[in-house]
């Protein structure tokens, strides 16, 4: 069978083409009979054309009455107007149709489980286990072109930097960032394991060591961590490391690539510098480490305020060192009593608050949940203090401060979606800085590095390393945008004996810390330069950019919410045969 060579794709032919003789390949799509003429849209990735049959030559005709949905076709034709009231302005094609003199099918096709278009409603496990066929749908199609535009931007962007595009190994020693390792036996080096890198952290740090000064890499990452819509187990990060850098630096570069692919896929100017926010401001003022700046609801801290009230849970919370604290809700003054008790619902069961307590900014003045308790004074401080007009309402929260918070902070969050006042079309990008160093971790009673053990405590900070390590800030800084943790980095620790205290806080001992990371320490040994980097999630960040629901939809063949593949059932057993060679035993596993 010959492959007719194409003329034009199904999405470029005008009315400047009529006349043409042309030949297109593509999918059959819908189809109209209508008295003695087939109508057929015709897709390719660039659009869709419709071809016509006339009954001028009759086995051409019968040949195509036999075409079906997503027969693969080839055709000649010549280039004709549609009729005035056939016109698709809709369509870059709308204006014409290819009037088919010759007609090869490729391939048959079966009925394919869903309709082959955009905005359907089929569910997403049907979907994913025919991901080749999903793939064909012009909407999912367009968010991989958007991800390839993105791959150039970058690429290009680095590499006019003096970037170096430096490959690291999948195969390699675990590093530790606070997820499970994806194994993989070594069939040769029998009992032993390589992990697949969570990220390749100490791989760029070598390569500062090396002298390389400046790396990027585009790199699959691999986790073993509990899914959610924003997590993949196998992810893609722009990875990034500089030498002889400091935070501002890396902000800088960042802005621009930022700006750049921004400005590049989907048209829209970021404003630079983007404004920085301390971890400790983040969390007072939104309740989160990567707060949505798309929308206001700030917090007012009104446990001062408080303080000096009759009512035991505001003075028992505020004297134990909580919090009462809350945020002020436009226009929503009027609520009434069954709202207010939705809202309370799902404070307790979304966010895990206690209670909520309200203020109602009404006509005749405010009126608070909580007034037989309060002075009228109070009240008038707090409503002052929250900034809050008529007809407007403040929901507050007491308890213990980090909790409370956070609490506030997914309540927040609820409030912005529901009450629509989050614009869907803004990009609100932010630096979120000085994060603590370590975090402590109530189960395994000991500290864990937040970003990850490389990174270097604020100089200023380091005295406290001895006498309180829960106090001291880290040069970490994470690049959020709408509400999402794109990226994350620091500036590291280029020192064995700094390197040695971290892991020393990390309860890990400097024989242990030989034995992970002898290679790295000594490194370091050998003249290493001051260095710190990042790295973006890109998934994450296309995900933004087209608005998509789910990382899943960004990867073209992604994993489900239980980490596997629909699609070719992967992960799957293996042979005996196989596991014998690895020198492995498997335990009977429990259904
Ligand atoms: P971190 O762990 O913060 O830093 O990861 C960097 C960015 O990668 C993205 N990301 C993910 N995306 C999808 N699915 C996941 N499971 C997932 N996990 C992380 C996020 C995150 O901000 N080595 C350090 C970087 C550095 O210090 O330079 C690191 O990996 O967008």
């Amino acid at each position: 069978m010959k492959t007719l060579q194409r003329s034009h794709t199904c999405g470029e032919l005008t009315a400047q083409h009529i006349g043409q003789q042309v030949v297109l390949n593509g999918w059959v799509g819908p189809r109209r009979d209508l008295g003695g003429l087939i109508f057929i849209d015709l897709r390719d990735r660039y659009g869709v054309t419709q071809i016509v049959f006339t009954e001028t030559d009759a086995t051409i005709h019968e040949r195509a009455e036999q075409l079906r949905a997503e027969y693969v076709i080839g055709i000649k034709g010549t280039v004709i107007a549609r009729g005035e009231e056939n016109i698709n302005p809709k369509l870059v094609t709308g204006e014409v149709e290819i009037e088919v003199s010759d007609l090869v099918i490729y391939s048959e096709a079966l009925t394919p489980p869903f309709e082959i278009k955009d905005g359907i409603t089929t569910n997403e496990e049907v979907r994913l286990k025919h991901r080749y066929l999903d793939l064909r749908r012009p909407e999912v199609q367009h968010k991989l072109f958007m991800r390839s535009k993105a791959y150039q931007i970058i690429r290009s962007f680095y590499h006019e930097q003096q970037f170096v595009e430096v490959e690291t190994p999948v195969l390699m020693k675990s590093t530790p960032e606070g997820a499970r390792d994806y194994l993989v036996p070594s069939r040769v080096n029998p009992g032993k394991f390589f992990a697949l890198p969570q990220s390749p952290q100490t791989y760029k740090q070598l390569l500062m060591t090396s002298g390389f000064d400046r790396y990027f890499q585009i790199t699959k990452c691999f986790r073993d961590e509990d899914l959610r819509a924003d997590r993949q187990p196998e992810f893609t990060q722009i990875d990034v490391e500089m030498s002889f850098v400091d935070e501002d630096h890396i902000y800088g570069i960042h802005e621009a690539l930022m700006s750049r692919i921004f400005k590049e896929t989907i048209g829209v100017d970021l404003a630079t510098p983007f404004p920085r926010m301390s971890y400790d401001q983040a969390m007072s003022t939104y309740g989160s480490d990567k707060p949505d700046l798309r929308f206001g609801c700030e917090f007012v801290d009104f446990s001062e305020i408080v303080a000096k009230a009759e009512f035991k849970v505001f003075s028992d919370t505020v004297s134990k060192g909580g919090g009462v604290v809350g945020f002020t809700i436009p226009g929503q003054g009027e609520m009434g009593r069954g709202a207010i008790d939705r809202w309370t619902e799902r404070a307790k069961k979304e966010t895990g608050a206690g209670g909520l307590i309200y203020i109602k900014m009404q006509e005749d003045g405010p009126l608070c949940s909580v007034a037989k308790f309060l002075t009228d004074t109070i009240i008038d401080e707090m409503v002052a203090a929250s900034k809050a007009k008529k007809g407007d309402l403040v929901f507050l929260l007491a308890g213990p401060k980090p909790q409370v918070l956070e609490q506030l902070g997914q309540l927040r969050l609820m409030i912005g979606e529901e009450f629509g006042f989050i614009d869907e079309h803004a990009f609100k990008p932010l630096w979120v800085t000085d994060f603590p160093l370590l975090e402590w971790d109530a189960e395994s009673q000991r500290y864990h590095a937040m970003h990850h053990p490389f990174t270097s405590p604020r100089e200023e900070d380091t005295e406290l390393m001895d006498t309180e390590p829960g106090a001291v800030r880290a040069r970490a800084y994470d690049l959020v945008l709408n509400g999402s943790e794109i990226g994350g980095g620091s500036i590291r620790i280029h020192h064995p004996k700094m390197q040695q205290r971290m892991f020393d806080l990390l309860g890990i001992g400097e024989e242990e810390a030989e034995e992970k990371f002898g290679f790295l320490l000594q490194a370091f040994r050998y003249g290493a330069p001051p260095h710190g980097g990042i790295a973006l999630g890109l998934d994450r960040l296309i995900m933004i950019l087209t608005k998509a629901k789910s990382l899943r939809d960004v990867i073209a063949f992604p994993k489900n919410q239980r980490a596997q593949s629909m699609m070719d059932d992967a992960p799957a057993a293996v042979e005996l045969k196989q596991l014998n060679e690895l020198h492995i035993k498997l335990k009977r596993i429990q259904d």
